[in-house]
């Protein structure tokens, strides 16, 4: 978490605008005269469960927390950011203008180490073992190249050793997650007599290993630790080598393990990837995104549905993220794939053969496997009806209840409607009485949900993701940004995104060119650390060869302001279904009035992003 969500998630919104003005209770919400402008009746509101407020009357303005305190105080985010740190004994680290610098530096100590393990594992005597078990893994020279496959001494500091003797002291070691400190002092190799496995992001740069045991020790596989360059959960292992594939073939397979991208890699199928053995998750899906909106997990229906049976959908979620199985299962995968607008497909294997094996056995299966892959809901629905009798009435039942849940979570209503027809087929009973079971079952289901009109925007995470991802892309292309000159303060709803892109904007204004350590250099103290998780995504998350990031850029800035707009009508929507008594005729008029402009401009900016999104996909 960074520190300003980390104020955000301590600070109450409530208690700080409430030392400014009357808050009065309205639902879920408050609301006052605005502080900002004179009024007689309330047209401030402040949404506690997204953190945010606005302005409806004449400031018609919003924005977050930390906005709120820089209208109010007039100060700068950086000052803004220390008064609420403060205030909710968040400790604000120093900015070090070395961090850019470490990371470099631990790139290298890994990109050497991997060198290193690579030359013992083809020449060392006591790497004799690991060159056997990669022989018997029918894995050639070349592939062991190509992946730089390599071997760690069974020692507790050679690697250490070799490394200190290159220069690079133990407490860089440790923070590249190479050495683990010992109590006493002192410093132990992480990895011995194992065979290496280096981890690489996108751009191909080693970022972590993994280290397969060759006597069977546990575990198998020892990882790298998170690291400031290595997080398992935003890593696909192969995915340097798989990603032109992957576009070329729009389709990405997703396995579970190194040997199973190495194999399939090695038998010519190069647009496959690992999730490294954990949950499949959104940062993962992320990186996919720029490539393919197509794919296909490589599961084993067998263990998938006997564990999703066992456990129940509920549990079989939570469970799945860890290791029994390849990747999760449970109605969250479907949330994902609307999210994501993309085709979440299964590539069923058959049972208890890696994609390693068949791939080694029997590569026409896998070619046609790969060719049909399932639609994932029609994989549940084998899956999770394999061990029942659906001629018995209680096992219809069952059936019925673990479908339910994903059946909901399809997002398309046509398709939600071709998938209840086809469970009434399935159990053979009538299509109405699933479908009711179906929605009575949502009902007990989702207790907590708050109902729709009340949580008229996204939770605030994903909001600021998206405007990361603006805000990625403006660094990236900031000869660009008078295309989407249109954006103002207000399309970001995050005050440090936003005054991200003022600063932005106004250096690449002011200086002709763009130069981002100069960038850098001027920004704001407290913004250097968004700007390093922005560089971060970049190395990790973006993808560089996407053909027009002209008009990349202009769509995600639609997006932004389609979001604005699309927040800001439904909470005006909830303001006017709220019959206040103190509003009069005339405000009543301006909102109405506010409403149709958005509705309008909500027309509009679906043109120009359909616009733009027809274009592009006519581009492949
Ligand atoms: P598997 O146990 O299926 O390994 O775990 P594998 O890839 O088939 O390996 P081989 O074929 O036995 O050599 C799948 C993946 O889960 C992660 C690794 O990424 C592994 O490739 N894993 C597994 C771990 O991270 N730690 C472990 O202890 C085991
Ligand atoms: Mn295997």
């Amino acid at each position: 978490m960074s520190v300003v969500d980390d104020v955000k998630s301590k600070i109450d919104i409530v208690d700080v605008i409430g030392q400014y003005a009357t808050l009065k209770k309205a639902g879920r919400n408050f609301k006052a005269l605005c502080p900002f402008h004179n009024e007689k009746t309330p047209s401030f509101i402040v949404f506690p469960d997204q953190g945010t407020w606005h302005c409806f009357g004449s400031c018609n303005t919003g924005g977050d927390v930390f906005t709120f305190l820089m209208k109010k105080e007039n100060l700068d985010f950086g000052e803004a950011l220390r008064r609420l740190a403060q205030r909710a004994g968040v400790e604000l680290v120093r900015e070090t203008p070395g961090e850019d610098a470490e990371r470099k530096k631990l790139r290298e100590i890994l990109a050497a180490t991997s060198a290193h393990y690579h030359y013992l594992l083809k020449n060392h005597p006591a790497a004799q073992g690991a060159r056997a078990y990669i022989a018997k893994r029918f894995l050639t020279p070349e592939t062991a190249a190509l992946f730089e496959l390599g071997f760690a001494l069974d020692d507790w500091h050679a690697t250490e050793n070799y490394l200190v003797g290159k220069g690079y002291t133990a407490r860089e070691l440790e923070a590249a997650g190479l050495v683990i400190a010992r109590e006493g002092g002192g410093h132990y190799d992480r990895f011995r007599g194992r065979l290496m496995f280096p981890i690489r992001n996108r751009n191909g740069e080693v970022i972590g290993f993994g280290a397969r045991t060759l006597t069977g020790d546990e575990p198998k596989y020892l990882n790298s630790p998170q690291t400031p360059l290595f997080d398992k959960s935003a890593t696909l292992y192969g995915l340097d080598l798989a990603k032109d594939t992957i576009r070329q073939q729009n389709l990405a397979v997703i396995v579970e393990g190194y040997m199973d991208v190495i194999g399939a890699h090695q038998a010519g199928f190069k647009n496959v990837v690992a999730s490294l053995g954990t949950a499949l998750t959104e940062k993962q899906l992320g990186l996919l995104k720029r490539l393919t909106n197509r794919y296909a997990l490589a599961l084993d229906p067998d263990a998938a549905g006997e564990e999703a049976t066992k456990r129940g959908l509920q549990v079989a979620r939570e469970a799945l993220a860890r290791k029994t199985v390849p990747v999760p299962m449970g109605a969250g995968l479907i949330g994902f794939e609307e999210r994501l607008e993309a085709e979440l497909l299964v590539i069923p294997m058959p049972p208890g053969k890696d994609p390693d094996e068949l791939i080694h056995d029997d590569p026409q299966k896998w070619i046609e496997l790969t060719a049909h892959p399932e639609p994932l809901v029609d994989f549940y629905f084998r899956a999770l009806t394999q061990d029942l009798n659906l001629k018995n009435a209680r096992d219809k039942s069952i059936a019925v209840q673990r479908l339910a849940p994903i059946i909901r979570e399809v997002g398309d209503a046509v398709q939600r409607a071709h998938y209840t027809q086809q469970l009434a087929r399935l159990v053979q009973v009538a299509e109405q009485t699933v479908a009711q079971a179906i929605a009575q079952q949502k009902r007990a289901a989702q207790p907590a949900k708050r109902p729709v009109e009340e949580t008229p925007a996204a939770a605030p995470r994903p909001v600021s993701k998206r405007e990361e991802y603006f805000l990625t892309l403006a660094l990236r292309t900031p000869e660009h940004l008078p295309r989407v000159a249109f954006l103002d303060a207000e399309d970001f709803a995050d005050a440090e995104t936003r005054a991200f892109y003022l600063a932005l904007r106004e250096f690449a204004e002011s200086s002709g060119f763009f130069e981002r350590d100069a960038f850098r250099v001027a920004l704001e103290p407290s913004l250097r650390a968004l700007l390093d998780r922005l560089s971060e995504a970049e190395t990790n998350g973006l993808d560089l060869t996407e053909p027009d990031l002209a008009r990349e850029i202009e769509i995600a800035a639609y997006r932004l302001r389609a979001e604005r707009d699309k927040t800001e009508l439904a909470r005006l929507e909830v303001l006017l279904r709220d019959r206040d008594a103190d509003r009069d005729a005339e405000d009543e008029r301006n909102l109405l009035e506010r409403v149709n402009v958005l509705r309008k401009r909500i027309a509009e900016n679906q043109k120009a992003l359909g616009a733009r999104t027809a274009l592009k996909a006519h581009a492949f």
